[in-house]
């Protein structure tokens, strides 16, 4: 008999994390976890951290300091650090914060159990290796806990593109398929939980190559296939490099109606001489001919991209090539970010840009996007829009759901409708979500 314990997870960063959680807390739950929004009822504390971004490690420390209270209060309380920020620092965490019980990588949430019993005989397990097996494969997905109608499925993880100012290829390591039969067995299983759309994950998803039955498989065609599960009624992948888009995945987005018309792909930058600084290995020009022929397979689909600002480098008029190709390509929605240095990296070591100036034009950039982002969400107004209901919305009697477009979309509707695809009537655009009344349930 295992006792009944409390685990609460707090997941930054990306949605693989989020993904991540929810497979850390189903490999405890034969352990006896269960998982709690409240820290103060917690017996094992897991961050599972991001490193994308600007001092992620430092954030981590600042927070493990914040929570040293939890611990007085209950001295028998558990930390363990997950995800990059575990794989970066390694040791290192537990050398910082001797609070800390354990360290674990994000290739190795298969070994927490084992962890765990170390733990409870007094051990302070570190595993940061990247291991051949693949880590999901010993955890059970378990059925109390899918609530939502749409759910991540990561089917590759890493990324070997070593774009100069990130460290997914050293804090996720090389590109690694999942083969593609395990991937459909989850899929049919999460739609007999009752989910309706999957959101296929990875660093680098579309240079997705797993094993299939007769060779290795492409993103496209493993897309193909999941289409043919009846009750899955929409599929999604994020996030994609301008260089992985193959054509059989640009046809798939024009004959595979499951798929939905949205597409994450970053481009970072709009100046040749800055990509190429990047070692993004395209151009401007070369991704916007790539935008034409997706438009060509699919004419409404709407675009996402991320954007890198003040890269090492990166002149006014540098910047303005950025401006001009958002200008051109008029994304949906989009993510931009300043740039700032990761230790390691190549670009860390170059000269920086002025924080004033990356400030400056990450607000013009945002202007730009902001505005585009509006214009698309008000040319929704007064159409009707197949809605996925998702969840009760902040406000009574409202569910929220999605668009095929990924909006959030908020109206009046029963619970009961979770989970349902309703054509909806947009009434008004918010900020990031847009209103609608319900017009039929089908
Ligand atoms: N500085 C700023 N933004 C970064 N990103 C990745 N690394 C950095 C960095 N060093 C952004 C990129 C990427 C997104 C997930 O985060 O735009 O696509
Ligand atoms: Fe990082 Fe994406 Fe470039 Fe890979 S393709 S190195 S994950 S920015």
């Amino acid at each position: 008999m295992t006792t009944e314990k409390k685990l609460y997870i707090k997941t930054y960063g990306c949605q693989m994390n989020v993904y991540d959680s929810e497979r850390i807390s189903d490999a405890l739950a034969p352990e006896g976890y269960s998982v709690t929004t409240d820290e103060n009822q917690a017996d094992l504390v897991l961050l599972n951290t991001c490193h994308i971004r600007e001092k992620a490690a430092e954030k981590i420390y600042s927070e493990l300091g914040r929570m040293k209270q939890l611990k007085l209060k209950k001295p028998e309380l558990k930390f363990g650090v997950a995800g990059c920020v575990a794989q970066a620092e390694g040791q290192e965490i537990i050398n910082r914060q001797p609070m800390v019980d354990l360290v674990v990588g994000s290739q190795a949430y298969h070994r927490l159990p084992e962890m765990m019993k170390n733990v409870d005989d007094g051990g302070k397990p570190v595993e940061i290796d990247f291991p051949t097996e693949d880590k999901f494969d010993h955890i059970k997905r378990s059925k109390a806990r899918r609530k939502l109608p749409s759910a991540f499925l990561t089917v590759q993880e890493g990324c070997d593109k070593f774009c100069a100012f990130c460290v997914v290829p050293y804090t996720r390591g090389a590109e690694v398929s999942r083969p593609a039969q395990k991937i459909i067995d989850e899929a049919k299983h999460l739609v007999d939980l009752g989910v309706v759309e999957i959101n296929l994950l990875g660093q680098n998803v579309n240079a997705y190559h797993g094993q299939g039955a007769d060779g290795e498989w492409t993103l496209a065609r493993l897309i193909r296939e999941l289409a043919k599960i009846d009750d899955l009624k929409r599929i999604r992948f994020t996030t994609s490099h301008p260089n992985d888009m193959d054509d059989d995945l640009i046809a798939a987005h024009g004959d595979t109606e499951k798929l939905m018309p949205y597409l994450h792909l970053p481009v970072q930058a709009g100046s040749n001489k800055i990509l190429k600084a990047m070692n993004r290995r395209h151009t401007a020009e070369g991704y916007l001919k790539l935008i034409d022929r997706i438009r060509a397979a699919r004419q409404d689909i709407t675009l996402s991209g991320d954007f890198i600002v003040g890269f090492p480098g990166e002149t006014e008029k540098d910047f303005q090539d950025t401006l001009d190709l958002c200008e051109q390509v008029r994304y949906g929605q989009a993510y931009s970010f300043k740039y700032s240095t990761r230790p390691g990296t190549p670009a860390a070591e170059l000269d920086q840009v002025e924080e004033a100036e990356k400030a400056d034009r990450l607000r013009r950039l945002q202007t730009m996007l902001t505005g585009h982002q509006m214009d698309f969400q008000l040319s929704m107004v007064g159409k009707v829009l197949p809605v996925l209901l998702e969840k009760p919305a902040r406000d009574p009697g409202q569910l929220v759901g999605k668009s095929e477009y990924l909006h959030a979309v908020h109206m009046d509707a029963k619970p009961e409708l979770v989970g349902k695809i309703v054509q909806a009537k947009v009434t008004r655009t918010e900020r990031n979500s847009l209103g609608a009344k319900i017009v039929n349930i089908s």
